[in-house]
């Protein structure tokens, strides 16, 4: 008896500690959470205790200068309400204005963009992300670590210019994998200053969101009639908002990938007979050339663009076996940072194991082995080269998000890449695959590196990339309960 309850203390003593352990504090910093990774670059010196140093300068600064008037304004308000869709379908969630999708957030590249957000009815408090706008810190729109939730009854103001041009979007950060989901987001549009050359005919943003299990675009469902001349060149700014990837193709006409996350591909060839993987989280700007008999932009499979005059009659074709493959696709150009020459190089694996998340048993996600919130924090400094080694183990595929940064693809899988540079804030990684990514540290702060399937977020899939000389004064948890996943 007394071996049997011996054998069972020992047995149950370990589980229970972890058990205990992995109880997460009613209020934690993004500073003292997990490990700084410093990548075999400098570390923080002994003296001022590295990573959960709260001292250094405090992101509230990373701000564009107050002085300068806004060119663009734009007021949302931001409500849990029961609204309905353009389509007609009635949806319990979030709107900005009353809908959504929000507003598109339309600026000119150079732009000084304001936007205030009104949290008139969310009751677990919101923000705004600009996903993929690389903005000053303090306008990341990160609950609990660029800003904290705002709250029923309060506004927050997000200023930053549109130095970059393409498509981008925003959502909120706060509880995001309910209010994402629930339609808590909207569309970023920055027009280059010489828009005439070489531009299209009709400009169409496309977003593509899954509500109540009802794949839409633009709230509309179907197919969806889009007049458009025939012969006219059509740009279709194609944004994944979901937690999946979207595979992407044209039914009666080849296109083109101008543009990835916002940027440009080089040289881009005519497609025909591929679709193109839109990760979540991800855009892709496809260009097409509409003859008389009209085209279709398939999105998925059961929603489509159809363009074309009157009701174009053209249909719909299966599902293209082959991928556009981004690492082959367009021609090189310089990608402006050497990787041989990389100050710091990180290691980014993703995996899971059994365990306790905050108490709860389950098969989690691992970072680097680790559990949430065991999870790195990648430290550089200003200026540094950067590269990446993201390799997922997991048995499911992870669209990896890195905040305030764009990063070049290198290399999948060890081969190199070989077409136009390819510059992504979202990556699709499927199980098994390895990426090799570059990017400059080139804006200070606190940055979010997650997964954007977001209930995955909301499962510790996340990791923090942090500049040496920076700190954040705001708390995971905390009086306004920030929850950014
Ligand atoms: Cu689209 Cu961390 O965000
Ligand atoms: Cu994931």
């Amino acid at each position: 008896m007394v071996v049997a309850c011996l054998v069972t203390f020992a047995l149950l003593a370990p589980l229970a500690w972890l058990w205990w352990n992995s109880r997460l504090p009613s209020e934690y910093s993004v500073m003292d959470m997990g490990y700084a990774d410093f990548g075999g670059g400098p570390g923080a010196s002994a003296s001022d205790g590295g990573h959960s140093a709260h001292q250094g300068v405090s992101i509230e600064t990373l701000t564009v200068a107050d002085d300068r008037p806004a060119d663009v304004e734009y007021e949302l308000v931001a409500r849990q309400e029961t609204f309905t869709l353009a389509s007609g379908r009635s949806v319990d969630g979030y709107t900005l204005n009353g809908g959504s999708p929000g507003p598109t957030v339309h600026a000119d590249e150079g732009d000084l963009v304001q936007v205030t957000l009104t949290n008139e009815s969310v009751p677990d408090g919101a923000t705004l992300h600009w996903h993929g706008v690389d903005v000053p810190n303090a306008m990341d729109g990160v609950a609990g670590v660029t800003q904290n939730a705002v709250m029923p009854g309060e506004s927050f103001t997000y200023r930053f210019v549109a130095d970059q041009v393409g498509t981008y979007w925003y959502h909120s950060h706060q509880v995001s994998h309910e209010q994402v989901i629930g339609g808590l987001f909207g569309g970023v549009v920055f027009d280059p200053v010489n828009a005439s050359v070489g531009g299209a005919d009709v400009d169409v943003t496309a977003m593509v969101h899954i509500y109540d299990g009802t794949r839409t675009v633009n709230g509309l469902e179907g197919d969806v009639p889009t007049e458009v001349a025939s012969g006219a060149v059509v740009r279709v700014r194609v944004v994944n908002t979901d937690n999946g990837p979207m595979s992407v193709w044209t039914s009666g006409s080849p296109y083109r990938v101008l543009a990835v996350d916002g940027y440009d591909v080089n040289e881009p060839d005519v497609v025909d007979g591929a679709a193109i993987t839109v990760t979540a989280g991800g855009r892709a700007d496809l260009e097409i050339e509409v003859p008389a008999s009209g085209a279709r932009l398939e999105l998925g499979g059961n929603t489509a663009l159809l363009l074309g005059e009157g009701a174009a009659s053209v249909s719909e074709e299966p599902a293209p076996r082959e991928f556009v493959d981004l690492l082959s696709y367009g021609s090189p150009a310089p990608l402006g940072v050497d990787p041989d020459d990389a100050d710091r190089q990180f290691e980014y694996v993703v995996d899971r194991r059994p365990g306790f998340l905050d108490g709860k048993p389950g098969l989690w996600w691992t970072v680097n082995g680790n559990l949430y919130p065991d999870v790195p924090m990648f430290t550089v400094s200003e200026g540094d080269v950067v590269t990446m080694r993201i390799e997922n183990k997991s048995g499911d595929v992870h669209p990896m998000h890195l905040h305030g940064h764009h990063a070049v693809v290198l290399a999948r899988n060890g081969d190199p890449a070989t077409g136009s540079p390819w510059w992504v804030d979202s990556l699709n990684v499927v199980d098994g695959e390895t990426y090799d990514i570059a990017f400059v540290a080139d804006n200070p702060g606190v940055w979010l590196d997650h997964c954007h399937n977001l209930p995955h977020a909301a499962e510790g899939l996340l990791a923090h990339l942090g500049y040496t000389g920076y700190s954040t004064p705001y708390v995971i948890g905390g009086d306004n309960h920030n929850e950014p996943e």
